[in-house]
């Protein structure tokens, strides 16, 4: 990628760039654009565009009608963003901006930098260590409760359980109180409305209530702030009541509700898409089922754990191999955007400055350039010997590059290594021979009813 021009004015008070004629591909249908195919078959809108156009290609996601690039160099080149050529907040501020404005993905340069720098104190190993047992209590409970379910969906189960350890973990809420519901309907509302095509306040439709949602989000994480000035706690929301920024100064009250909110969401959709699409190829892939089951079986004969500390997170390779090739087939987080700041070439293509950049972050994922037998579940691909993810450091990036690389990754991967190494040795569990449901990837990477399981426990519970 060359850079042409070197023109940087202003950046946040231009619109997006939209003089794309020269660039291949057309914007899609009147006022949605490629909205459909995009909600239905993101993998194969992908896979044509590739193919009718090769590795850059216009497209239009509802009016915001950008330029889509593809293929690790470029995703590296664009992450690390050496010279400074590319801006978060342009780029999101008319998608989940609508939702997240002043979240950190959303900033951008030294203002990301330093808010990150302060963000990534609560993620140290301390406070970690105790945010293991309170996941690992509430997913035992919960999972123990799933036993007596008939007709049992793992999706909303999944999505509440990771919700309350979010809730608590984060905003110190404790399960059952009327703010915890208060916040579960208002996340429920807000993510079922985000992709909305109608995107009109009107009360009742699915964007108002998601707006309503934000609103009370807000209101809900701003009247628990004067208390958790005061208080000696271990939650996000005390952290960042507290914490003071390089100036001395406190994050207001406004910056503190910005950042829980995106916090929230960003923890819990995708590690819920993370444990759902694990569950699946497991479902499918009973022998991997049974393989991971014994190892996790093994450590606690060998160590008497009935759940996983924060020390024992590494030692079961399966479990951090069957996550990571979950995210390979069915990303949780499958598509990034940024906006240039200046005009530049990419991949021979003059992109114009301020031209919104669409970057699938999942394009490599199935590629046969990089991974033997693409579509299959074999965790076995990252293990020591076959590395089949370290042919290009960006061709499998499920936790983004760069500055604004997910901070939650360690966290996340806590979460599910927690989960499946509880719920692997209380039940079996299977799906229909035949079950091959559809597997959307908007607004969450998932199968579209929710992924009904037969349970069986096995435990003698
Ligand atoms: C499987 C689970 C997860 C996946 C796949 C994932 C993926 C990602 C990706 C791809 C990005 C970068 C987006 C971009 O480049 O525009 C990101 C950013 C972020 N993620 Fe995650 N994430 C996960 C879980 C979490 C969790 C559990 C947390 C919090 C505890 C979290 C917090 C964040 C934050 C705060 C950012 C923004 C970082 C910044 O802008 O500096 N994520 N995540």
């Amino acid at each position: 990628m060359a850079k042409t021009s070197t023109t940087e004015q202003d950046y946040k008070n231009q619109p997006d760039c939209t003089d794309l004629g020269h660039i291949p591909g057309n914007w899609g249908l009147p006022v949605i654009g490629h909205m459909l195919p995009w909600v239905k078959d993101m993998r194969g809108m992908l896979e044509k565009h590739a193919r009718q156009y090769g590795p850059v290609s216009k497209v239009n996601i509802m009016g915001n009608k950008g330029v889509m690039v593809t293929g690790p160099d470029v995703m590296q080149e664009v992450l690390l963003d050496k010279n400074r050529n590319f801006s978060n907040e342009m780029a999101y501020q008319n998608t989940i901006g609508k939702f997240f404005e002043g979240g950190i993905l959303l900033k951008d340069f030294d203002d990301h930098k330093i808010q990150r720098r302060i963000f990534q104190n609560a993620f140290k190993n301390e406070p970690m260590r105790t945010y293991v047992e309170y996941m690992n209590d509430i997913m035992g409970s919960d999972m123990d409760s799933w036993k007596s379910i008939n007709n049992f969906v793992l999706f909303p189960h999944i999505k509440k359980t990771l919700l309350t350890t979010a809730a608590k973990i984060f905003a110190g809420v404790e399960p059952g109180t009327p703010n915890f519901h208060r916040l579960y309907k208002d996340y429920v509302d807000m993510l079922e409305g985000i992709t909305s095509l109608v995107q009109i306040e009107i009360p009742g439709s699915k964007w108002g209530k998601a707006q309503h949602a934000k609103r009370d989000i807000f209101n809900c994480f701003k009247t628990l702030i004067p208390e958790r000035r005061a208080k000696n706690e271990t939650d996000f929301l005390t952290f960042f009541s507290q914490e003071t920024k390089e100036d001395g100064s406190q994050f207001t009250d406004d910056e503190i509700v910005r950042h829980m909110n995106f916090l929230v969401f960003a923890a819990h959709d995708t590690t819920s898409a993370s444990i759902i699409n694990v569950c699946y190829e497991l479902a499918k892939n009973p022998a991997w089922q049974e393989r991971i089951r014994q190892s996790c079986q093994a450590f606690k004969a060998e160590t008497g754990k009935e759940a996983l500390t924060y020390d024992d997170l590494d030692s079961i390779p399966d479990l951090e191999n069957a996550m990571l090739e979950g995210q390979r087939l069915h990303p949780s987080v499958p598509w990034a955007a940024r906006r240039t700041i200046r005009e530049m070439t990419i991949e021979g293509y003059r992109i114009p400055a301020h031209t919104l950049l669409w970057l699938p972050y999942f394009s490599s994922n199935r590629s046969e350039k990089f991974w033997t037998n693409p579509t299959q579940f074999d965790p076995d691909r990252f293990s020591p010997g076959r590395d089949e993810h370290k042919k290009h450091s960006f061709q499998f990036i499920p936790f983004g590059g760069g500055a604004h690389k997910c901070i939650g990754m360690h966290f996340a991967k806590i979460q599910v290594k927690c989960f499946f190494y509880q719920f692997l040795q209380r039940y079996k569990f299977s799906v229909p021979e035949n079950y091959n449901p559809w597997l959307m990837m908007v607004p969450m990477p998932k199968p579209v009813d929710g992924l009904p399981l037969k349970l069986e426990r096995i435990d003698g519970q």
